[in-house]
């Protein structure tokens, strides 16, 4: 049940829509006052009284019950007591029958979501700034799916450009096919950088002639090109399959070449083209941003160009509910200006285009910067945590079988959780030592905790069963809400698209049940506090497990 629901159903107030009230109910980390708490500051300016008035008047007409068993007004805060008895009930054999299966739901049922993630770059390696779209799309795409939408997951290749006129150039130069085969993308990064430092004005001119013929459909340009791409997309394949992320198309910037003059030419209709310096161009100087670049004076299209069109093909082809594009702050303009561009043309759906925009990443000892220079390529980074992880293991626990797999788990969950643990507009400075602790708000945590409670159960060997009835002493229910506020957890994190919430939700639920453990015996307590204990572990168990997956982290048995 939905206790914030339930409870906010039964207040009213003039004026305030039901479900406002239902936003506004907290569940306080003190539960001392109370379980659920109304703050009535919010309300005071609609009602024009003070809000310990309006929490006191609250108060005397709220009727409570079986379910809500007590109410009080304090500082301005309506303050509710559950029935922690009928909630632990209701909580664990909910959490054990639904398995892995809790928290997921149908409110998505029927509607598509397209999550534009990670897109690669062809012939560019990941570097550390790549974690936080391939993360935080491949979580959103999970979190979606276990809402009950559909979803479909789009990797927009960067694969259109004249940049890959000067790789086939630097190729013909330098390159060797041996070497290329051997060193994959590195190998062709290699190339490029070297094309930027010394290149002279005939390479340049040859580079332009080579992206001319991939243009036109030449055979042999077009040969280098595709090699290029497929050795990029085995490249990116492996750190996708560490990180448990994958797509539904890899539809990129070239696909659209033939799908953008049938925009430029509605563009035009609806008098929306202006020349400028020879370039065709979108005023949006009315709405503060510069124009909109379509055409160059060339003719030549552009990313914005692409972008319009593949939101076009994304509508007709998904007919989305929305269409997230997980791509850093930098491109915040960019994003303002198609949407903009797309509301201009008259389509209603642009409403439903959202950017879902993310801080940097960079690594404690400052290394980021990829022209030149000092470059963090992401797979050194999760190797790296593998292997500290796997010294890590060792050191605390020896004797564990299977210490490599645990590593993995361990190291790539570090790598997640620390790129997705904060808001995700915010910079974040990536620390191995932060992200491995094993007592932080990490995932080394939190599947420490999931150890810790396999272990106690694998001990019991009991059959787990919830003994009805049972009134859970405080520590118990600071558990049992814990685990029943899991399914607004991941709604919120949907809706907000943040799964930065069901992180914390996992640190603090470990936190909770962490704190119980250390207060009760669970394997040597009497009669029914026992089979309700083991039950509790049990559900923390599954729902700790159920959180971490939605973020693509698994939980290895032992630790
Ligand atoms: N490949 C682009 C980049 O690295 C990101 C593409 C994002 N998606 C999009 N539809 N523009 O900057």
């Amino acid at each position: 049940m939905d206790y914030k629901k339930y409870i906010a159903q039964r207040i009213k107030i003039e004026g305030v829509a039901e479900e406002e009230i239902y936003t506004n109910i907290v569940s306080p980390p003190n539960s001392e006052m109370g379980d659920y708490a109304l703050p009535c500051f919010r309300f005071a300016k609609v009602l024009k009284k003070s809000p310990a008035s309006i929490a006191e008047e609250l108060k005397s007409s709220y009727v409570t019950d079986g379910v809500v068993t007590e109410v009080g007004a304090v500082n301005g805060y309506l303050n509710f007591k559950i029935n922690k008895s009928g909630l632990s009930d209701e909580v664990l054999n909910k959490i054990l029958t639904l398995k892995d299966k809790y928290g997921s739901s149908e409110t998505g049922k029927g509607k598509t979501v397209c999550i534009d993630y990670s897109s690669v770059n062809i012939a560019k390696p990941f570097h550390i700034g790549h974690l936080s779209t391939t993360v935080l799309g491949g979580a959103l795409y999970k979190i979606y799916g276990f809402l009950g939408y559909n979803v479909v997951g789009i990797n927009h290749l960067g694969d259109y450009g004249t940049q890959f006129g000067k790789l086939i150039c630097a190729y013909k130069h330098w390159g060797n096919a041996e070497e290329v085969e051997k060193g994959g993308i590195h190998a062709i990064n290699d190339l490029y950088v070297r094309f930027n430092n010394e290149a002279d004005d005939t390479m340049e001119s040859e580079a332009r002639e080579y992206f001319r013929l991939i243009e036109s459909g030449d055979e042999e340009a077009n040969g280098i090109f595709e090699w290029f791409k497929s050795l990029t997309l085995k490249y990116v394949q492996g750190i996708y399959e560490k990180l448990g992320i994958k797509f539904d198309s890899y539809a990129g910037e070239r696909f659209y070449t033939d799908k953008m003059q049938c925009v430029i030419d509605e563009l035009r209709e609806k008098d929306l083209l202006k020349e400028s310096d020879g370039a065709q161009i979108v005023d949006l100087e009315k709405y503060g941003m510069p124009p909109c670049l379509i055409l160059r004076s060339d003719g030549a299209s552009l990313y914005a160009t692409r972008d319009l069109a593949a939101a076009y093909y994304r509508k007709k082809t998904y007919d989305f509910h929305k269409c997230l594009y997980v791509v850093a702050y930098q491109q915040n303009l960019h994003f303002q200006q198609i949407f903009k561009v797309l509301e201009l043309m008259g389509n209603d759906w642009a409403k439903d285009l959202v950017h879902v925009a993310y801080g940097m990443v960079s690594l404690e000892d400052g290394a980021m910067s990829t022209r030149k220079g000092k470059v963090v390529w992401l797979e050194d980074v999760i190797n790296k945590c593998i292997e500290k992880a796997y010294k890590i293991i060792e050191e605390k626990n020896p004797g564990l079988d299977d210490k490599e797999n645990i590593a993995e788990k361990v190291g790539v969950g570090a790598v997640i959780f620390g790129a997705l643990y904060n808001n995700k507009i915010k910079d974040i400075v990536f620390s191995y030592d932060k992200v491995l602790s094993f007592e932080g708000e990490t995932s080394v945590y939190v599947q420490y905790t999931c150890a810790r409670a396999n272990s106690v159960l694998n001990k019991s060997g009991e059959e787990i069963r919830v003994p009805s009835g049972y009134e859970p002493n405080t520590a118990e229910a600071e558990v049992v809400k814990q685990l029943a506020d899991f399914p607004q957890t991941l709604n919120e994190s949907a809706e907000k698209y943040e799964p930065s919430y069901i992180a914390r939700y996992a640190v603090e639920l470990a936190q909770r049940y962490n704190k119980f453990y250390i207060e009760n015996k669970i394997l040597t307590a009497e009669g029914d506090s026992k089979y309700f204990r083991l039950a509790l572990t049990k559900a923390v168990l599954q729902t700790l497990k159920n959180a971490l997956s939605l973020l693509g982290i698994g939980v290895p048995e032992k630790m």
